[in-house]
Order: C-alpha cells, then structure tokens, then sequence
C-alpha cells in the first residue's frame, strides 16, 4: 500500500535495530532502503582510495569524514529507485550532515529515533551476524538463522567486537543531540528494547498516524 509518508529517516545507537527494522519497512512500505553503513561498507569492500580512507575511521569507531560520506548520499538520494520514497538508515549523523541535507532540500516527514539502554546493545553487537548472499541479520540468540545451509555462511562484522563498540558508542552519544535538534519538529521516539516485531509495530502506528493526519 502506498501511504503519504515517503520520506523517513531511522536513527539510533549502534545494533539498536536500524538494519532490523529496515529490512521490514522497505518491503512492507515500498521505500528504498539507504543505509550510509552498508553504502560505506561496500565502498570499502572495492579496496578504492575512499574505501581504504572510511575503513579506518569505521574500525575506530568514528564518523567517516564529511568528504566521503556527504557526496555518497547525496548520490544516492538521486538515483531514480529513490525518487518513490526512501528510508535513511544512519544518516545525518551530524550537525553538518543534517545541514548539508538542509542546503539540498531533502527533508523527511518523519525521523524515528530507536531508544535502547545501552547495557543491552552489546550483547546486541556481540551476538550480530550476517548472511554475506541476502544481507540479512541475525542474531545467535535473537534472530536465529532458518537453516544450517544459511547458518554455516555467517559472517561477523569487523567492527562488531566488544572493544570496538565502546568508541561507536562514544560517537554516537557525542553526536545525537544535535542531530534531533535540527529535526525536533518531526522526531518520533520508539522503544527500541522489545520484541523487533513489537517494535516494527510501533513504528507502523507512528507511521499510520502521519499518513491519516497528512
Ligand atoms: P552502521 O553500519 O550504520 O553501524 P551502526 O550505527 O553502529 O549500526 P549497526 O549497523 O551496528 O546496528 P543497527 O542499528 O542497524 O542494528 P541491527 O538491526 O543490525 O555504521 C558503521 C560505521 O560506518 C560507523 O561506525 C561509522 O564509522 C560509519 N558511518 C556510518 N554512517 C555514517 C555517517 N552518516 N557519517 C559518517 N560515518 C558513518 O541489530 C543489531 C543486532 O541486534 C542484530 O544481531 C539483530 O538481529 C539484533 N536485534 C535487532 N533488533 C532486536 C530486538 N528488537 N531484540 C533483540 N535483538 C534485536
């Protein structure tokens, strides 16, 4: 179903569930789904001068230099899949991003912040696993793979240690505030820590919500 939402951007801590949702909402809502991570990731993974550059800021757990990162998105945004309505999964992550958004005229309808205590995203980064063919994620206790064939193809991500999520964390709190700042008037806070349908519940609600009032 269409809806009159088409413009959404998720934000939230690291593993608090962005990639989860997602990967409903885009399907359910028709949304293209943008991930800055995953655009970074794949970046990386051509072994380009860019690619090389974002790996280590990632590996540190800091933000990837605007220079990279603002060109990306803004590509991205404008590529024809885009133009029928998108999900922003991880971007702005800050003030300049937001800005640089704002000096575009691209601006969501909505920006869903997913709340989760921070004694819980560990286990969260810990336990993550991915499946390298469909780019599915999974958990080893939350969200367990249908089937041995798939279970024996996981990967970890090279960030998902429980060293490395410390300065994730770090970034993420240092920079979030500014980021709602700019986007006050449309922020919709979901309880990030329940069952992920429980929580894709939630956000269709908030979505619904917006498309009867629009
Ligand atoms: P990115 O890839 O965006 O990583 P992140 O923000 O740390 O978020 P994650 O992908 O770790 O988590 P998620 O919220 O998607 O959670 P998921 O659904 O997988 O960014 C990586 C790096 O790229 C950054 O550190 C930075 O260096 C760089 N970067 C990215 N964007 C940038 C930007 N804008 N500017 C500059 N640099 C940028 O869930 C996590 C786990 O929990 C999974 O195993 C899942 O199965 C499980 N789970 C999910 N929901 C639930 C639930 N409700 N209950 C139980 N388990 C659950």
């Amino acid at each position: 179903t269409r809806m009159a939402v088409n413009k959404v951007m998720i934000s939230g801590a690291p593993a608090s569930g962005k990639g989860t949702q997602c990967e409903m909402l885009s399907v359910n809502y028709d949304l293209t789904h943008i991930s800055a991570g995953d655009l970074l990731r794949a970046e990386v993974s051509t072994g380009s001068a860019n690619g090389l550059k974002a790996k280590e800021f990632m590996d540190a757990g800091k933000l990837v230099p605007n220079e990279i990162v603002v060109t990306m998105i803004k590509d991205r945004l404008a590529q024809p899949d885009a133009a029928a309505g998108w999900l922003l999964d991880g971007y702005p992550r800050s003030k300049d991003q937001a800005d640089a958004l704002e000096e575009a005229n691209i601006r969501p309808e909505v920006f869903l912040l997913l709340e989760v205590p921070e004694s819980i995203l560990v286990e969260r980064v810990v336990g993550r696993r991915l499946d390298p063919e469909t780019g599915k994620i999974y958990h080893l206790k939350y969200a367990l793979p249908e089937s041995e064939e798939v279970e024996a193809r996981l990967i970890q991500r090279s960030d998902d240690t429980e060293e490395k999520v410390v300065p994730r964390l770090e970034t993420h709190n240092k920079n979030v505030a500014a980021i709602l700042d700019s986007y006050s008037d449309i922020l919709v806070r979901i309880d990030g820590d329940q069952h992920k349908d429980k929580v894709y519940q939630d956000i269709q609600k908030a979505l619904e919500s917006l498309s009867v009032s629009a």
